[in-house]
């Protein structure tokens, strides 16, 4: 195991990403962490991050100063390594201003911590304050334009350092220096996988846990659904899952849900059928804007109720990630201070007083993924495209009807399914129907039609802030049109969505 103190730096769980990638299993600690408890958890490294303080600062944060004297090697990175030189005996300098941005390293010295690396690599630094006279036993081994210790290392006591963050992707082989420091420094086999981490997740949720409850608010996403598995495997009945049918679902989405959690998974699930409460609330209103609002706010009530319903509850799951945690830090602020609560949910744990269960607050989507897959959810399930919460009800453009959402659900169903037969739904971000209630001029047979619109929106994203319209081939676009037309009642004309994002978004309201 690999301790990271965590200094405040935004990456602290990007190094702990990137430990993992190497099959090592790391742990995040407080930056105060007593060397007693590293001792006691077996550390076999440790990795002093990065932080928005200057050490120059009295009330800056330090580690146990016992750490360097722990026989386990230390590995500083920007702020870590300013530490180093500090508490160690040697100068650091405030710089005139913080820099950010890439460098040319210039590789002196190998040693171990360098191994295998080239003369010269493109790193992303960060250089606020400096290291200028290095600690006794210490030596400069690479340097950059801007600093002549970019890594040092003291490798009588293994103890290194370096300027530049090697755990961002725009440092050059960067994974390779963390993998020279886990497995030639800290003698680490790196065979750890995603099948131990669910073994150490089970510990740490019953440790949490104890013999309360816990309620999940389950939407059928890659998220919630990873959670509940994963909680479910932990402390079994003790978990309740709610999941809130708001009638603004996908077709056929009810009972996969049904399926896979009460049947298969056999987890505790309260079904809470509410489409008309929903649309009774939406009727008349066209504003986006506004349906959102409906959405969610009676989204909380129903969901109140459930739990109201089921009793004494101490604990909230949900599957936020840890993108969802970084989102709402502000830079430079306490990753631990600040978290981003379930668009759905806001609101609900402050007056239930429920304590919050985040099993999945240290994970990146795709090892999200990883994990669905190791707890037995279906390859379908955890790449699941995603979906947004107030659902079809911003598909329907304008006011939701009940006999428009029927019109998109068989049409977006079909979509799917193409989009799944032609092995086009794992290549695209999102594929869906939307629902434009304007009646164009059609001839069926020898009869006219008059009758609605639908329009297939496929988009290609990274991560959902820019979007480009996805090439799908003619035949494919061609079978899509001609069965929603000829399947689906109520629709005469298919058009395709060629916008790309910005100026347009993904979703058409
Ligand atoms: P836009 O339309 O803004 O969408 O380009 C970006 C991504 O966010 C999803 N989306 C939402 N998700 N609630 C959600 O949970 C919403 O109100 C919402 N609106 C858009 C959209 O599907 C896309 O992935």
């Amino acid at each position: 195991i690999i301790a990271v103190l965590d200094f405040g730096s935004q990456y602290t769980q990007v190094i702990a990403r990137r430990i993992r990638e190497c099959n090592v299993y790391s742990k995040i600690y407080p930056f105060g962490v007593s060397t007693a408890e590293l001792k006691k958890d077996g550390v076999q490294g440790i990795i002093l991050s990065g932080g928005p303080s200057s050490v120059l600062l009295p009330k800056s944060p330090r580690p146990d100063p016992k750490i360097f004297e722990l026989g386990v090697p230390v590995l500083g990175i920007c702020y870590g390594l300013q530490l180093i030189g500090h508490l160690l005996g040697g100068k650091v300098e405030k710089s005139r201003q913080r820099e950010f941005g890439k460098g040319t390293l210039k590789i002196r010295k190998k040693g171990k911590l360098l191994a295998g690396l080239p003369a010269s690599l493109q790193v992303w630094n960060s250089h606020g304050d400096r290291v200028i006279e290095l600690p006794k036993g210490f030596e400069a081994i690479a340097s950059t334009e801007n600093s002549d210790v970019a890594v040092v290392q003291d490798a009588k006591r293994q103890i290194y350092g370096m300027q530049f963050h090697p755990e961002v992707v725009h440092s050059e082989r960067g994974i390779e220096i963390i993998r020279n420091f886990l497995t030639r420094i800290c003698g680490c086999k790196g065979d750890w996988q995603m099948s131990d981490y669910v073994e150490t997740a089970v510990q740490a949720i019953r440790e949490q846990v104890g013999d309360k409850r816990v309620i999940l608010g389950l939407s059928g996403g890659v998220d919630s659904s990873v959670a509940a598995a994963l909680i479910h495997k932990a402390i079994g009945k003790q978990l309740t899952c709610v999941f809130v049918d708001n009638g603004l679902l996908r077709k056929g989405e009810r009972e996969k849900v049904e399926r896979i959690f009460r049947e298969h998974f056999k987890i505790n699930l309260k079904v809470a059928k509410s489409g008309s409460r929903f649309l009774k609330k939406l009727k008349g209103v066209t504003d986006p804007e506004r349906k959102r609002k409906i959405i969610g706010r009676e989204f909380v009530k129903v969901f109140d109720e459930e739990v109201t319903k089921i009793g004494q509850v101490d604990f909230l799951a949900q599957g936020t990630l840890y993108p969802d945690v970084i989102e709402s830090v502000a830079i430079g602020g306490n990753p631990a201070a600040l978290i981003k609560s379930h668009h759905n949910v806001g609101g609900l744990p402050k007056r239930m007083k429920l304590k919050l269960l985040e099993p999945l607050r240290e994970l990146f989507k795709d090892e999200v993924r990883a994990l669905g897959e190791e707890l037995g959810l279906s390859k379908e399930m955890v790449w699941r495209h995603p979906f947004p919460g107030p659902g079809l009800g911003v598909r329907v453009i304008g006011e939701i009807k009940s006999s428009y959402l029927k019109i998109l659900r068989e049409a977006d169903a079909i979509l799917l399914e193409e989009m799944k037969r032609t092995g086009y739904y794992e290549k695209v971000w999102q594929a869906f129907c939307v629902f434009l209630p304007v009646q164009t001029v059609g001839v069926m047979g020898d009869e006219r039609t008059y009758d609605y619109v639908i329009a297939v929106r496929v988009v290609e994203s990274q991560d959902a802030m820019t979007a480009d319209w996805a090439h799908i081939p003619h035949d494919i676009l061609q079978t899509i049109s001609s069965r929603i037309i000829n399947e689906v009642k109520g629709v005469n004309r298919v058009v395709l969505d060629i916008s790309s994002k910005p100026p347009s978004t993904i979703e058409w309201e």
